[in-house]
Parts: C-alpha cells; structure tokens; sequence
C-alpha cells in the first residue's frame, strides 16, 4: 500500500503551478456528453476523480481521447446507454452530475448512488428536488437513482440549503428544458460559473452564475466547443497554508486571487504576508502565526475544503483558536490524527474545535482519513520534527495532481513509498 513518507522542517520555497479546478472539471467532463459534436477541454488535472468520470464516460458509449496530460477530447455523440453503475463512480461524489447531464440531454438517467469523502449525511435532496420541479420522476430503488420525462419544462426552484452539486445539477438539467428555469438561493462557487461558462459555450443560455439567482433559457441543441477549465481554488490555498505552516515563502502561479480571497484574509489574520499579482499569489510567513477565529461558509465565505487546513496551521499558532464547520457536520475526523502529532485540540459537538497552539508537532503515523484532510496532515508532517508516515494517500490523489513531487519542487523532504524496505531507505537517506 502507497504511503507518504515526510520528513517535516524544511520551510517550503519557490514557486508552484496551479492545476484546473476538480470541482469544475468532474461537472464539466459529465456535461460534455450534452451534446453530439466534439468538445475539447484544456486544464484538465489529471487525478483520480477526473479519470473515474472519463471511464464512466466510455462505459456509456462516449468517446473520450487525451491529447495530452491535461487535455482531453470528448464526444458523447455514441452515448447509447443510460446507466452509470461502475463500481468506481459509486466512490465520487460527482457521479450524481450525469444525473443531470443525461436527464437534461436523453431525458433518462440512472447512476449509482453517490458517495465521496465520509465527512457527514450528504443527502441530494435538492438534486431531487430540482429535477421533479422541472417534470421529472425520480425515484430510487436497487441502490441506483432513476431519472426520467417524458419531457423537461422550465421551472422556479428554491433551493433550501446553497448546494454546489445541487445548482449544477439543476442547471445542466435545464439547459435543454422548455422556457424559462429560474434557481433561487442558487451556490455562487467559483466552479458553479465556471461550468455555466463552459455550458454556454456549447450554446446554453445561462445568466445570473456566480450570483443567488441563475436563470436559464431551454435551448433545443448544444454544439462542440474549446474550453480551459479555471484553476483550482482549494489546491491553491492548500499550498498557500503549507507555505504558513512551513514558514516558508511560496508563489502560487496560474491562479484567480479573487477566488482566494477569503483564504488570504485568513493567511494575514494569522500574521502571513500575501502578495497578489494579476496570476499568482506569493504567500511569506516570516513571524510567528498567531490565532484567530474562522467560520466555514458556502462562497464568498472560507471554503468548508480548507477547514483542515487552517486547523493544521492554527494548531501551531500562538494562542486560542476557534474553527467552526458549518457546511458539514462531520469534518474533525482527523483531529484524532493530527493529536497523534502533538496537536492541542478539542472538539466539541460535532462542529466546533477549540484549539490551543503548540510550539510544534512531532512526526507520527496517521491515515488520511478523506482527500481534504489527507492533504492537511500533510502540511501537518512537512512543520513537524521527524518523521511522519501517511496511509491512505488514495484519497489525497483522488484531489491533488503530483501532490509530493509538487511539494519536493519547494524542498519538501517527501518520497512516495510502497514498502518497508522503501521507508527504510528513506530513513536512512534523511537521516
Ligand atoms: C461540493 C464539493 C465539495 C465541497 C462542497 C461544499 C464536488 C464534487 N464536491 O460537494 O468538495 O466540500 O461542495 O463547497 O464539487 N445538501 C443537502 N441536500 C442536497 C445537497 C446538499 O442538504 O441535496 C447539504 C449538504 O449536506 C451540505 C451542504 O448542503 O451540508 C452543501 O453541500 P454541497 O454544496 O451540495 O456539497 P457537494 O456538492 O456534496
């Protein structure tokens, strides 16, 4: 089995390129079926959850070429068959966009029942919800989600909670409906209008993304198109807290500093500088962190993806700290891990951890418990004195293209290793 192996303490430095952003990718890739012709999609990150949904696109009878690493050629005009049951899909939480997409295009859809990172009930109840606004009848039955109209009519659909997955999927549900839809309470992600964008350019007519009201206009056909996905927010700020809990000095390239805008806020809170240019953010941690409170938010707020990671880095500052997860109701599993370091933390009902700093952590074994706080206990592991040892890096791989080659790059101590005889030579070779 795959692990990290870390040794923590050198600060990182230098510079880091961006990918595209997962979230927009994994719904962008299942809209690529929506239409007969050829679409063409560039900064595509090459990770697991990506290469889950493009073999779920040629399990359909989609054809899918890579022209290169980061881009790939889709053509759903093959597409024969409805139903997506692959026993990887079941894994990702972005599965449930083909609902969308097949329902929006061929008005029948059944995909496996979506799961993804545990990090608490993660029902899709407003997916559902949202479809049978727009005449759909959805049911579940064998462990699968069935889909199907006769035919999809435009409708006014209040969401009840802002859900990423739910206004993405309504939308694409829409964009081939007839008349006027109008989402209400609508997630304003920089991912929602990053596929509005991508939908629109296949000839959708989508206003309003990126703000609490989407409207969409059915359109009869969608037609190929080129399209560059948006960089990725959350490997970003990743990155940017690695170089905090480092006190290192890192240049984050081919990014969108508008989107990191709460993360940055949060970075100079604690005592970090954050440089931005047109592209690129050069985060510099020269004085020590001190504390501050945070409150995960659906956009513009800071994102519930980098809760670990602001943990990880608050655990080191001076004072105490308070995180509050308020998007999901089950994401301090790895505090257990991250305790296991050294790490003073305490959480209370579910969604709370009051954390008092330490001076630093100690290397341990832990697991990667899901992607986000995998990536975290990474960071964890690159501050601290030792060595520490990842399991589980499956789910850090499933977000994060050449997460420890692009960590080495900056002078992380960091090998991929598959045995004992590996972890001991990388013991031996760090000393
Ligand atoms: C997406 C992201 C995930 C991110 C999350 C919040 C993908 C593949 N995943 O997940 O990385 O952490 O957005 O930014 O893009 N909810 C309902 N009913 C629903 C749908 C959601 O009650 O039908 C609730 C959820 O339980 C959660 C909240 O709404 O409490 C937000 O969830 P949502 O934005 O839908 O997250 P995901 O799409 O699952």
């Amino acid at each position: 089995m795959e692990q990290y192996a870390i040794k923590g303490g050198n600060p990182l430095v230098g510079e880091v390129e961006i990918g595209g952003a997962k979230n927009a990718a994994l719904a962008i890739l299942a809209a690529s079926i929506m239409t007969d012709e050829t679409v063409l999609i560039e900064n595509m990150p090459d990770i697991r959850d990506t290469n889950v949904m493009m073999h779920a696109i040629e399990s359909i009878g989609g054809s899918v070429e890579k022209l290169d690493r980061h881009t790939v050629k889709i053509s759903g005009k093959s597409v024969r068959n409805m139903a997506i049951e692959d026993d990887s899909v079941k894994k990702i939480r972005a599965s449930y966009y083909f609902l969308g997409a097949m329902l929006g295009k061929y008005k029948r859809a059944q995909v496996t029942l979506p799961g993804g990172c545990n990090i608490g009930l993660r029902p899709i109840d407003q997916h559902i919800k949202g479809f049978r606004a727009l005449g759909a009848d959805v049911r579940i039955e064998h462990g699968l989600v069935i889909a199907e109209a006769a035919h999809l009519h435009g409708s006014h659909i209040y969401m009840d909670v802002s859900s990423v997955g739910a206004t993405i999927d309504v939308m694409m549900a829409a964009v081939m409906a007839d008349g006027q839809t109008i989402i209400e309470n609508a997630a304003k992600e920089p991912h929602v209008v990053d596929v509005a964008n991508f939908l629109n350019s296949l000839g959708a007519v989508i206003k309003g993304a990126g703000t609490d009201v989407i409207r969409i206009r059915g359109v009869r056909r969608l037609h190929g198109t080129e399209y560059a996905i948006i960089p990725d927010q959350i490997e970003a700020g990743t990155f940017m807290f690695a170089a905090a809990v480092t006190k290192g000095d890192v240049t984050v390239k081919n990014v969108i500093p508008k989107h990191l805008e709460s993360i940055s806020a949060k970075l100079n809170e604690i005592g970090c500088e954050v440089e931005e240019s047109d592209d690129a953010v050069r985060v510099v941690a020269a004085k020590p962190l001190t504390h501050t409170h945070v409150k995960t938010l659906p956009y513009p707020g800071f994102p519930t993806d980098m809760q670990p990671q602001i943990t990880v880095a608050l655990g080191l500052s001076r004072g105490t700290s308070i995180v509050t997860e308020s998007v999901f109701e089950n994401r301090f599993k790895y505090v257990d891990e991250l305790t296991r370091m050294g790490a003073s933390i305490k959480v209370e009902g579910g969604n709370t951890a009051i954390i008092d700093g330490v001076n630093r952590y100690t290397g341990a074994s832990v697991s990667a418990p899901d992607l986000r706080a995998g990536a975290a206990l990474v960071i964890a592991a690159l501050s601290a004195e030792g060595i520490s040892v990842i399991d589980d890096i499956k789910f850090i791989e499933r977000g994060y293209e050449d997460f420890h080659i692009k960590l080495k790059s900056l002078g992380a101590q960091i090998e991929k290793v598959d045995s004992e005889r590996e972890l001991q030579k990388f013991r031996l070779k760090t000393g």
